[in-house]
């Protein structure tokens, strides 16, 4: 038999990808009454309104055909737009390509770019998915981890980043603001990383879907340093963004990638095999999300920006407790002393005291004895959670 074959005929790498462990954790105890569930990482509030009504009215104006691969022209130039203010640069709309969602955008880059006996290094712990869809394409996904420093903020081996590279190398993965960590790339290591990756001609791939999710920063809109900053419009570096976090549009499926020029017709034609084109009416509320939600987007920062506070405030007093300060997007990420299966210690914390969170070993090997905490939700859901965690942690 060939040996990339499983038993079964499919793929081998099909095969030998994991179950997401933080689903493994959460759907036998889905129906439990009274558990605070900070384990999964979306939004705690429905999409607005008036985005729901752009929808409908998309619907009405029958929206409801095939549309162009790489996405409705206006959502296109309303992104370009968008993304031209954010960045203070002109972000043309021949750069960018609408994705059914930012999950999507990720397998297609990863399409994109790796062939079987590539690799990938991304700087861990991270969303694992980020790394899974390398293996899909019979590639090596490499992870080079963050540490902690003693002030409680993430730190990024440069030099580290670099050794694990080689030449079949063909990009280096940074989600900042990062799941789980929080961390934020500073503009420094941002500009040393897009040197080295021009340097040795390896493409950068950002995901940045939590850039408006930042919470120490004095950039306009409150948002996290970007690589589109200071990127030119040829260099190798994609970005991955999504309507999901910023709009409370988990399940509506929609994210967008941002290219260079020249790679467009092979997103257009990616797009083609994979769905032919993200759903056309979400497109329409997808233009009408950017264009009014601005006081939405700051509003719900703004909510998530006080329950962390708490967390870090009250998290962190908790003796067992080491815990990262985030930065952005919206989780704390926290070791517990004495800790070693987190997958077995979430379980206990669902029975013993009612607050369902996830498991760091989702996040790689090296996130064993961590446990990651979701504070998208209301204050006083965040509130209660660290009331009960406390006779456990504290
Ligand atoms: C780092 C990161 N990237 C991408 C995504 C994908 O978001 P979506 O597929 O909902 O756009 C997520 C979702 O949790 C994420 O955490």
């Amino acid at each position: 038999m060939d040996a990339r074959r499983a038993e079964n005929g499919l793929r081998q790498s099909i095969e030998e990808l994991p179950g997401s462990l933080i689903r493994h954790v959460a759907e036998p105890n889905m129906h439990r009454e009274g558990l605070l569930k900070l384990w999964f990482g979306e939004p705690d509030v429905p999409t607005p309104q008036f985005i729901k009504d752009a929808a409908t009215a998309a619907l009405d104006d029958n929206h409801v055909f095939y549309a162009q691969n790489r996405g409705v022209p206006l959502l296109r130039q309303t992104i370009s737009t968008y993304a031209s203010a954010l960045h203070g640069s002109d972000i043309g709309i021949d750069r960018i390509t609408i994705s059914g969602s930012g999950m999507n955008a990720i397998m297609m880059v990863s399409e994109a770019l790796m062939s079987a006996g590539d690799n990938m290094v991304a700087v861990g712990p991270i969303w694992p998915n980020c790394k899974e869809t390398v293996r899909i394409m019979d590639a090596e996904a490499r992870q080079v981890s963050l540490r902690l420093g003693d002030d409680g903020r993430w730190q990024l081996d440069m030099d580290e980043l670099f050794d694990a590279c080689d030449d079949r190398t063909r990009a280096i993965f940074v989600n900042s603001p990062g799941n789980p960590t929080g961390w934020v790339m500073p503009r420094a290591d941002q500009q040393a990383l897009l040197d080295e990756c021009r340097r040795r001609g390896i493409w950068l791939i950002a995901d940045e879907v939590y850039i408006r999710f930042a919470y120490e920063t004095d950039l306009p809109l409150g948002r996290a340093p970007s690589f589109l900053d200071i990127a030119k419009a040829d260099d190798r570096l994609i970005v991955i963004n999504s309507f999901s976090k910023s709009w409370s549009m988990t399940g509506w499926r929609l994210g967008w990638i941002t290219h260079p020029v020249d790679c467009g017709e092979a997103f257009e034609k990616l797009v083609e095999y994979n769905i032919a084109n993200p759903t056309t009416f979400v497109q329409y509320a997808g233009v009408v999300a950017i264009r009014d939600g601005e006081d939405f987007v700051t509003e719900t920062v703004e909510r998530y920006r006080r329950n962390r506070d708490i967390v870090v405030q009250r998290l962190g007093a908790m003796k067992r407790v080491t815990l990262s300060r985030p930065e952005g997007a919206f989780y704390a990420f926290f070791a517990v002393d004495g800790m070693t299966d987190s997958v077995a210690f979430a379980q206990k914390l669902i029975d013993d005291v009612g607050v369902g969170l996830a498991p760091g070993r989702a996040f790689s090997e090296d996130g064993e004895g961590w446990m990651r905490l979701c504070f998208a939700a209301d204050t006083a859901t965040v509130s209660a959670a660290m009331d009960r965690l406390d006779p456990v942690l504290g």
